[in-house]
């Protein structure tokens, strides 16, 4: 039985005293639910967000992390540093990082293989084709590649704790949603390509969100498909209430 799990990604959003303002306000609203719950938030905000949380099961994540323990990367934010904060979640490899950042599947990997390997941080992996490439019927192959490349070389046990959100960039912050056909239908390669390059067992148990303009609205419907396990929202995670009622989908 995979436990369905609401992310919220805050990407550059809010300051700590939002951030605390926000916590107070969405720990009234949240009531213990079997939903795993998480939101996560810019790194300024983590330890604001875990001294609220303390005490809910509402966890933490980080949004990037680098794959070196420390080092000449300014700017950049070790594995060492989030764990110390105690971050629950990270995730990795979000398109607008892909696109703005030079996020490759190659440091996707390693950040990947670092979280794993040297952690209990959960990683959300994000993958996801553009518009250009789902007009041209290249969504399936354009995930698949990005499947392969991110998860190459780690174990079925590793992939089968981790959370994989699949996220088409032609749907993220523009209001235009996937159906939830081509959201479920997506999952489901997803989770096909899962069992192919390990086992069903692995298949079975990793946890796959779908991400992209995911409101109130839309959230029963989307979460109602075999496939999907939950979600990732950006958007309306900003706001306690909406959050909450995507929750409560
Ligand atoms: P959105 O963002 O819900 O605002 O479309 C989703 C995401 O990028 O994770």
């Amino acid at each position: 039985m995979r436990i369905p799990f609401i992310a919220g990604n805050w990407k550059m959003f809010k300051t700590k005293k939002e951030a605390k303002e926000f916590a107070e306000e969405f720990r009234t609203l949240y009531k213990d639910t079997d939903v795993r719950t998480a939101i996560c938030a810019p790194f300024t905000q983590l330890d604001t967000l875990k001294e609220a949380f303390a005490g809910t099961s509402i966890g933490v994540g980080a949004q990037n992390v680098h794959f070196e323990d420390e080092g000449a990367f300014t700017g950049e934010i070790s594995l060492p540093m989030l764990k110390e904060i105690g971050v629950d979640y990270c995730v990795i490899g979000h398109s607008e990082r892909r696109q703005y950042f030079n996020e490759t599947d190659e440091t996707v990997n390693l950040k990947l293989k670092k979280l794993l390997n040297e952690s209990d941080i959960v990683p959300i992996l994000c993958v996801g084709e553009n518009l250009e490439q789902r007009e041209a019927g290249r969504e399936k192959e354009i995930v698949e590649g990005q499947i392969r490349a991110d998860l190459a070389g780690i174990s079925a046990d590793k992939v089968a704790s981790m959370v994989i959100a699949y996220e088409p960039i032609w749907a993220i912050g523009t209001g235009k949603t996937a159906t939830p056909e081509q959201a479920g239908e997506m999952c489901a390669v997803i989770r096909g390509i899962i069992e192919e390059l390990y086992d069903e067992d692995t298949c079975d148990r990793v946890i796959i969100q779908y991400g992209g303009s995911v409101k109130p609205e839309n959230a029963t419907e989307i979460m109602n498909m075999d496939e999907i396990d939950g979600a990732l929202v950006g958007g309306a995670s900003l706001i306690p209430q909406k959050f909450m009622d995507i929750i409560n989908s």
